[in-house]
């Protein structure tokens, strides 16, 4: 709740937060969104954020968001990793969001210490924030509250924080880029520092684990170029892909850019104010994304959760995404998406699920009257037609930007409006 409107309070984060204002925040997640509001005026912002709430007696918060045309996920902050990459969020934001920061040891801390990147800020309003003059409003005492503020800013220290900025309701903390301050955790100090048993970016089903997160002294400690350059520059991680390199990232790109505008040529809608929430299933780099950038869309990047985990190199250049296995449901409301974009996504899943259900997830996703550009390999791409014409799809067969690549094809699909004859109702 902003009693002033989410712009003025954002206008005060950004003035406590001038990175906000220069283009070195650009990604952002929301833990506890709401409707998403804050998410929502980021956008305009030029920031990206991955706004996040679960289905709780809030309602269908996050399908609210999806509807306003804001980036949204279903998820809690309670016993599994959230699914993305460690040192990705330029920000993390919690406005009155009940989630007990310091609990269990301050594990949900370490989780937000996970994924934000060394520099990263961490934004803090509501209890128990300004409690000397909100606390006969939260149903507490001033002492319950005092201890809970001073026990949060203890924990943050130990974890590697520094208090950055604080004024009425907004506090700031900002996660230490000085290797000396891990440098004196250890497995056994409290908090503990992470050993290595598990990789920190490995986020699909992975349980939270109570320890601080060391950035890696290779590549994560040093400051990302600003937005917009740093989306057209490889980032270190770009080694973590098989054969990446900054090299491959710039020719993904220039295939992407073509591929996008063919795909417009095809499809006039994208790149109009008709599609608006858009998801590319299967990506690497995020390529697709980077080709939208100046179009009015969002793009939620999927990248498969048991493949080469490149998640950081598309957040790393300013984009937003989650892991995903589509041989489960995606973590949405029905209706929420106005395009999906499958790039070789059967070809890769036919070892694992049937095809059916991951087409049949993709209609639950899918808005009626939105679209899906699936492009794969023509032996799959009857199948899907088949299936897609059993859910009243309508599909076209298309050539990709290069005619004469025989072993890719692409489909494009259109949701019908339909309801049941009324004999059935
Ligand atoms: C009071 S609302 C605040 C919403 C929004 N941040 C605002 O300020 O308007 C609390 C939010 O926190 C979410 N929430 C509660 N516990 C959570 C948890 N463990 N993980 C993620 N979200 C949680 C609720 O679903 C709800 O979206």
């Amino acid at each position: 709740m902003f009693p002033n409107g989410v712009g003025a309070y954002v206008d005060l984060m950004a003035d406590l937060i001038p990175g906000m204002k220069d283009g070195s925040v650009r990604t952002a997640l929301d833990t506890g969104c709401g409707v998403a509001s804050w998410g929502g005026d980021l956008l305009a912002r030029n920031i990206l954020t991955v706004s996040l709430a679960p289905r709780d007696n809030h309602e269908a918060q996050v399908q609210f968001a999806l509807e306003r045309g804001i980036p949204a996920i279903l998820g809690i902050i309670s016993t599994q990793r959230l699914p993305i990459p460690s040192a990705s969020m330029d920000m993390a934001h919690c406005s009155r969001c009940l989630i007990p920061w310091t609990e269990f040891g301050g594990l949900y801390l370490m989780e937000i210490q996970r994924v934000l990147r060394p520099g990263g800020f961490w934004v803090l309003s509501g209890p128990p924030i300004n409690y000397e003059n909100r606390w006969h409003g939260w149903n507490t005492t001033v002492e319950a509250q005092k201890a809970d503020f001073d026990r949060l800013k203890k924990m943050l220290a130990s974890m590697c924080f520094r208090l950055y900025n604080k004024k009425g309701d907004i506090a700031v903390w900002q996660k230490s880029l000085d290797a000396g301050c891990y440098d004196k955790l250890t497995p056994v100090t409290t908090p503990a520092k992470c050993d290595d048993s598990v990789d920190a970016d490995a986020a699909w089903y992975v349980p939270m684990r109570s320890c601080v997160t060391a950035p890696s002294p290779k590549s994560r400690g040093k400051a990302l170029p600003k937005w917009p350059q740093r989306l057209g520059v490889a980032p270190e991680r770009v080694s973590v892909v098989p054969g990446g390199s900054g090299s491959a990232m710039k020719h993904d790109d220039g295939k992407w850019k073509a591929a996008v505008k063919h795909y417009k040529a095809l499809l006039p809608a994208l790149g109009s104010d008709k599609v608006r929430n858009v998801m590319d299933m299967s990506t690497v780099y995020g390529g697709f994304a980077a080709s939208l950038v100046k179009d009015p869309v969002w793009v939620m990047n999927v990248v498969s959760s048991y493949g080469p985990n490149s998640l950081g190199v598309v957040y790393d250049r300013g984009l937003i995404g989650t892991n995903h296995d589509w041989c489960e449901a995606f973590s949405t409301y029905p209706r929420t998406y106005d395009l999906l974009h499958a790039d070789g996504l059967f070809a890769a899943e036919s070892h694992r699920c049937e095809m059916k259900f991951v087409l049949v997830e993709m209609d639950r996703i899918l808005r009626p009257t939105g679209y899906a550009i699936i492009r794969d390999n023509p032996y799959f791409l009857d199948s899907v037609a088949s299936i897609a014409k059993g859910m009243r799809w309508t599909c076209d067969r298309h050539d990709t930007e290069n005619k004469e690549n025989e072993k890719e094809k692409l489909l494009i699909c259109h949701k019908q409006l339909w309801s049941a004859k009324k004999q059935y109702i």
